[in-house]
């Protein structure tokens, strides 16, 4: 399906009219997503948004099941009497742990118009297992979340970033814009929403409501640490040739792009999925210029370690998560088809260990020696502005 830019708010609007008219019209309001523990039974309540003049017969339709025997034991069919909205309920049995996907077909000629009902069953070991999870989830994001502000405090502290890498800084920027058009657009945009569904009938969307905000707030935090290295003592230090060249060639090929995709040559939910692809590309290399310049410096300093020790207990809990939601969805897809998260979750943890031992282990002498240059002068104005600070 091809789709022009000139296509694209004219197409907007429509979908929000016939969002409007669904309105007028009558729908079939079902819960996305229903949860089961394994052996255990589950009401599902599906009601009409307004009475009609008929009884609906509503049969389900397994589109997806993620193993080959039944996971869910479902009812036949379900009947919606007339002129009434109120909700019924059928009972669900979870029979093996999985998911399915059902897609819902009535035989109202009133309802028929609206495709694509579906409700996705998850059958899971324990619930129990699925709280831990989730509080592991809310754990990951905070540590992620606050891992920007040792740095940012460091580089106030000091007023210099001397020692923290201008490379590392430029590349993270544009990974963290560049996930964030990704995860606003697939999170936000009702038209790019639909087209993952129409691809992925069965699919889940991948952004959750705090990808969009983690990506954000990388935004905001690493522009702000940019604006430090603008006005606090930064020596020689500027982004260098090869960076600049990988982040120009990035934005030309989401320029490029971008104008194929206008021609109408490209899928706009394709067009986004190059922009995570520039993030993956970030996320491989922009350690790197840092442990070059800490390995040339022979020193951390100025390169703050709380951002990496929270960066690591974040790429621990994240890891445990995935491996406590494989087997408690029996889906172990989550890691072994999602080889691209788990591969970069662990090359970021890989770069967190070489710095731990950049800091702990091999500068952590010359550290002290660098303390004592400090008082011979070397870096001045740092050490007045430490000692002023006194
Ligand atoms: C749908 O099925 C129900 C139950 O069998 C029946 O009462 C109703 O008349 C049917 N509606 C249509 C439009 O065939
Ligand atoms: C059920 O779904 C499959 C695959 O999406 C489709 O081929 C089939 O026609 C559907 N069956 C009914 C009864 O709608």
């Amino acid at each position: 399906m091809k789709q022009s830019m000139f296509l694209l708010v004219p197409m907007l609007c429509l979908l929000s009219n016939l969002q409007l008219q669904c309105g007028a019209v009558v729908r079939l309001l079902v819960p996305e997503v229903v949860h089961l523990e394994v052996d255990s039974f589950e009401d599902v309540t599906i009601a009409l948004s307004a009475p009609l003049q008929e009884n609906v017969l509503i049969t389900f339709n397994v589109t997806y099941s993620s193993q080959e025997f039944p996971i869910i034991e479902l009812p036949d069919l379900v009947i919606l009497p007339c002129n009434s909205v109120t909700p019924v309920s059928f009972p669900v049995k979870g029979a093996d742990v999985g998911q399915v996907t059902t897609h819902l077909r009535t035989n109202s000629s009133h309802l028929n118009r609206i495709s694509h009902i579906r409700i996705r069953y998850m059958v899971v070991h324990s619930n129990v297992l699925t709280i831990i999870s989730y509080i592991i989830g809310w754990i990951y994001f905070f540590s992620w979340a606050i891992s920007f502000y040792p740095q940012v405090y460091a580089n106030w502290k000091r007023k210099s970033v001397v020692g923290l890498s201008f490379d590392f800084l430029a590349l993270n920027l544009t990974g963290h814009i560049a996930y964030g058009v990704f995860n606003i657009c697939l999170f936000c945009v009702p038209y790019i929403k639909a087209q993952y569904i129409e691809i992925h009938p069965n699919g889940v969307n991948p952004v959750e409501a705090n990808d969009v905000f983690f990506s954000i707030h990388a935004t905001l935090i690493m522009s702000f640490t940019t604006w430090q290295c603008c006005v606090y003592e930064r020596g020689m230090q500027r982004v260098s040739l090869p960076a600049a060249g990988m982040l120009i060639s990035a934005w030309l090929f989401a320029l490029i792009t971008l104008i194929v995709t206008i021609a109408g040559q490209l899928m706009w939910l394709q067009y986004l999925y190059y922009f995570s692809y520039i993030k993956l590309a970030v996320t491989v290399v922009k350690y790197i210029p840092q442990v070059y310049l800490n390995y040339q410096r022979k020193s951390t300093s100025g390169w703050c370690i709380g951002n990496v020790l929270l960066d690591f207990s974040g790429g621990i809990f994240s890891l445990l998560q995935m491996l406590l939601q494989s087997y408690n969805n029996e889906e172990w897809m989550l890691i072994f088809g999602d080889i691209t998260k788990f591969g970069l979750g662990l090359i970021s943890m890989s770069f967190d260990i070489v710095f731990m031992v950049q800091h702990y282990c091999l500068y952590s002498e010359s550290q002290k020696l660098n303390d004592y240059k400090l008082l011979n002068g070397e870096y001045s104005k740092e050490y007045t502005s430490q000692n002023g600070a006194k």
